[in-house]
């Protein structure tokens, strides 16, 4: 008999559990991807998790998040999971860590701000325990779930600083973020202040951060294997708007709440550089994060201004609400002349118009290296942080082209804008031959299970972690 993906021996072991009569079970449950059926046995509630016909990365992520979530009030702090799906044992470790890193995400509650307390998760307690019922646990099997249990936490995390309202999370806090991270993970952090930003010429930076009363935050991250050893290095840059107006050039006010987001570049290499400390990933890292609020004020930041960048390069501010290709700008050249990395990669919620094109599912993929390109694209698909390429095409060089200085933040028109906010940052990257920007707006703040609003998705952790892992592997072949 077969019932949905389920096989004999699958069949056979729930049908011992419970007694249930099968052909009726099974008219209800087919272990489609995600579907749950709860049932009633003597110790207890049983829950069959489908996970398909053969579950990717993903979806077994999803699976378990969403169960973790829906169920809070079903489950207990003791969970045992055990393994009835045929195609599963050929990559268990793989499935161990997706299953503890699901279910550690569905914990999330947004309601940070609700001055009546609100019950823990049954997984966060303290007693809380987990238990895999597999032939053999093994070493590989352990590492596999703490590997889940420290990505998640670090996501948990970045949830948190995402979601964070404007007025709760200054570019200070960020640089605060960064080291309590370092300091508890063992990784170098550096935060410059208004002065230190300054000294170091960050002129684009200071141009957004003018109209702010908080002073800018530039974080320097390093990181470096604990084993002593030749790794690559990658350079990451992260935009950290804390909060998104549009300065003068104002956005308008229906969607406006949802711009404390637009740190979401920030939030995810914050998070790569922790979860590679913790997992001590075979590469080195060197990442920066601009961080500034984009704010309205008599001292904001004007139309049409021109404006200095730590490049040394000249730019005319046609758009005050283009504001995050400014502060990456200075990122971007300030990596590249102080560290020199194999690669760099930069993540920004940076145009509706990636929003407009990939809607929700992906992010816009610019890369001057089609081997770069090829590689983040596949830990896209590996993760499901998916990733989707568009062309940097010198045709589309007179949308960056200014009258009056070296190059302008904005077109003016309303055609191929996350195309030319990708052009306007190569004109920073001293012609690095291995650069990519990915651009996250449409992606690094979704619709989730946990809100009616839109809630932080910690994209790019998972995604630049994976390619990190596979790019070492490659380097030392
Ligand atoms: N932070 C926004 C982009 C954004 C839009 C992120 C929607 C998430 C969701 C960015 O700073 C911005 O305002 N971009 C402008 C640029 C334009 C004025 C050239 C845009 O895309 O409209
Ligand atoms: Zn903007
Ligand atoms: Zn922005």
């Amino acid at each position: 008999m077969t019932a949905g993906h389920l096989n004999d021996a699958a069949l056979q072991a729930i049908e011992d559990l419970t007694g249930a009569s099968l052909p009726l079970l099974f008219q209800d449950f087919k272990a489609d991807t995600g579907e749950v059926c709860m049932l009633y046995i003597p110790k207890g509630r049983l829950f069959l998790i489908g996970l398909g016909a053969s579950p990717t990365l993903p979806d077994i992520l999803r699976t378990f998040r969403s169960f973790a979530h829906k169920y809070r009030s079903k489950i207990r702090n003791k969970l045992f999971i055990s393994f009835l799906h045929h195609n599963i044992p050929s990559q268990l470790e793989l499935s161990v860590e997706a299953i503890v890193n699901g279910l550690l995400l569905g914990t999330y509650q947004p309601g940070a701000y609700k001055t009546e307390p609100t019950d823990i998760h049954p997984l966060l307690d303290k007693n809380a325990e987990l238990r895999f019922g597999v032939d053999q646990p093994t070493k590989s099997l352990e590492k596999a779930a703490l590997r889940g249990q420290h990505i998640a936490d670090t996501q948990l995390s970045i949830f948190q600083l995402v979601n964070a309202p404007g007025n709760k999370k200054s570019p200070e806090l960020l640089g605060q973020w960064a080291l309590d991270s370092g300091e508890n993970h063992d990784y170098h952090v550096e935060v410059l202040d208004y002065y230190g930003v300054q000294k170091k010429g960050l002129h684009a930076l200071l141009a957004v951060n003018q109209g702010s009363t908080d002073p800018p935050a530039f974080i320097i991250m390093e990181y470096i294997p604990k084993a002593p050893g030749m790794y690559p290095l990658v350079g990451l840059v992260g935009k950290g708007v804390t909060f998104d107006t549009g300065g003068l050039s104002i956005k308008p006010s229906a969607n406006m709440h949802y711009m404390k987001s637009d740190m979401g570049g920030a939030g995810a290499v914050l998070g790569a550089v922790e979860v590679a400390a913790r997992l001590q990933l075979p590469v080195r890292i060197a990442a920066v994060i601009p961080a500034t609020e984009n704010s309205v004020d008599a001292k904001s930041l004007k139309p049409g201004d021109v404006i200095s960048s730590y490049s040394g390069k000249s730019i005319e501010v046609i758009d005050t609400d283009a504001e995050g290709r400014l502060i990456l700008a200075d990122g971007l050249s300030y990596i590249i002349r102080n560290y020199n990395p194999d690669v760099v990669i930069d993540l920004a919620t940076l145009t509706g118009s990636a929003v407009r094109t990939f809607g929700y599912h992906a992010g816009g993929l610019f890369s001057n290296s089609d081997k770069l390109a090829e590689a983040l694209a596949q830990a896209g698909e590996y993760t499901g942080e998916r990733l989707w390429r568009l062309p940097i095409w010198d045709a589309y060089k007179d949308d960056i082209k200014s009258d009056i200085a070296d190059v302008r933040n904005f077109s003016g028109k309303p055609t191929a804008g996350a195309i030319a906010a990708a052009k306007f940052l190569e004109a920073f990257i001293d012609n690095h031959p291995a650069w990519a920007h990915l651009d996250i707006a449409g992606v690094a703040y979704n619709d989730s299970e946990f809100a009616s609003q839109k809630t932080a998705t910690a994209y790019g952790v998972r995604l630049l972690i994976a390619y990190m892992e596979q790019f070492a592997k490659t380097i030392k072949n």
